[in-house]
């Protein structure tokens, strides 16, 4: 069938949104018409080539924060039918492999693929002016129409708005799963966020749900520290330094409990720098991007071992999308968590490069892709 897609053809150009055309479903794959997708910052490194190497060459089509309606099934599809509305999650889950079996799906075998940007199968469906047109982050939600597996589908309920069950597909899960699995937030903690957009807002949200006393929310664009105030922090800093120069009143000097990288692009120097604000027996969470080239990190091992202090990553917010999409999609119908809050603004598939314009000049906590 033809569609309409956003592709990225050469790094450091525009989107271009053309006509692609998109083979049906094989065996255990879904054919699904997009209704939404949220414009992750994942999806500007594929344009910058921050994380060249281990991300697809271009061409390829973005997105990975999408939300739709199942259109066809092919053979041996099980779990959806036509009709069945499913957020993506940007790594599949196969059920099978080692880290699913432990209840680490977001680390699932399945995904071995995405760094060349093929079906799991290892070939394509999508294709534009004669060519194979790759998955930038696994799912190709810029787009009207995609053809995934099974396995990067959970079915979610019809009565959610599409517009805020997209960002399911990975700011929400990745930011909450940060404070809540990755770091471990406990009741009573002081939690340090760095980067309060897409992902950051989230964390936040996941902070104060899990019972933090500190939320402190860290960020140079004032937009992004009022809206944090929104989502639950308590104290708010434009840079590393101030925070750090504020330690007394914040956590009577301790230093924070957990530290939650989310800046745009990590870098060792700042990680380095944030990793001061953390105190004894603290946990610093890396969920921003680092470029793969970056060999170093400006932390003294010392304080790993003198003082106990951890530093992890975090991938997909160490969640487990099938249990936890629909279980925040549950909370946000209770009240519990903000998603109307993230939106900042909708656009067409067309105006996809004015969307992240906007996120670059930080005037989004997220834009969202919003199709006919
Ligand atoms: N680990 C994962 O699974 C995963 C998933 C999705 C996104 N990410 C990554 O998380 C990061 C954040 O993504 P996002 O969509 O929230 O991006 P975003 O652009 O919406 O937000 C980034 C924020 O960082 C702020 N910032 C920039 N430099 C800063 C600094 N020195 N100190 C404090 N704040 C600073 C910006 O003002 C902005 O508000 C990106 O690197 C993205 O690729 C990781
Ligand atoms: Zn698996
Ligand atoms: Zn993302």
């Amino acid at each position: 069938m033809k569609t309409k897609a956003a592709i990225l053809w050469e790094r450091n150009t525009p989107w271009s949104v053309e006509e692609i055309e998109l083979d049906p479903p094989q065996r255990g794959e879904v054919l699904v018409k997009l209704a939404a997708s949220g414009m992750c910052h994942s999806d500007e490194h594929l344009v910058t080539g921050d994380m060249a190497g281990i991300t697809p060459e271009p061409p390829l089509i973005g997105g990975h924060e999408g939300a739709g309606v199942v259109v066809e099934v092919g053979e041996g599809v099980y779990s959806l039918a036509p009709g069945d509305h499913v957020v993506f999650g940007f790594v599949p889950a196969c059920g099978r492999c080692p880290s699913c079996a432990t209840g680490h799906s977001n680390l699932c075998d399945m995904a071995a693929n995405m760094a060349v940007g093929t079906q799991v199968d290892g070939t394509y469906r999508h294709h534009a002016r004669g060519k194979d047109i790759a998955l930038g982050v696994g799912v190709g939600t810029f787009a009207h129409h995609t053809v995934v597996h099974e396995a990067s589908c959970v079915k979610i309920g019809a009565e959610y708005p599409m517009d805020k069950a997209c960002l399911l597909g990975c700011g929400v899960v990745t930011g909450w799963g940060s404070s809540v699995y990755a770091a471990e937030v406990r009741a009573g903690d002081a939690v340090a966020v760095v980067g309060c957009g897409g992902i950051g807002s989230n964390a936040i949200q996941g902070a104060r749900l899990a019972g933090a006393k500190v939320i402190a929310a860290i960020d140079p664009v004032e937009f992004k520290r009022e809206k944090a105030m929104e989502f639950g922090a308590t104290l708010t800093y434009a840079s590393i330094g101030e925070a750090l120069a504020d330690l007394e009143r914040s956590t009577y000097n301790r230093g924070f409990d957990k530290v939650i990288m989310c800046m745009g692009v990590g870098d060792g120097t700042t990680l380095g720098e944030a990793f001061w604000l953390s105190g004894k027996r603290s946990r610093t969470v890396v969920t921003n991007i680092h470029s793969p080239a970056e060999q170093s990190i400006a932390v003294p091992a010392v304080f790993l071992t003198v003082f106990e202090k951890q530093l992890v990553g975090s991938l997909f917010g160490s969640a487990n999308f099938r249990k936890d999409i629909p279980h925040l999609l549950e909370l946000y119908s209770q009240g519990h968590l903000d998603l109307d809050g993230l939106v900042t603004r909708t656009y067409p598939l067309e105006e996809i490069n004015q969307g992240y314009a906007d996120m670059n000049a930080g005037k989004n906590i997220r834009g969202v892709l919003v199709y006919d």
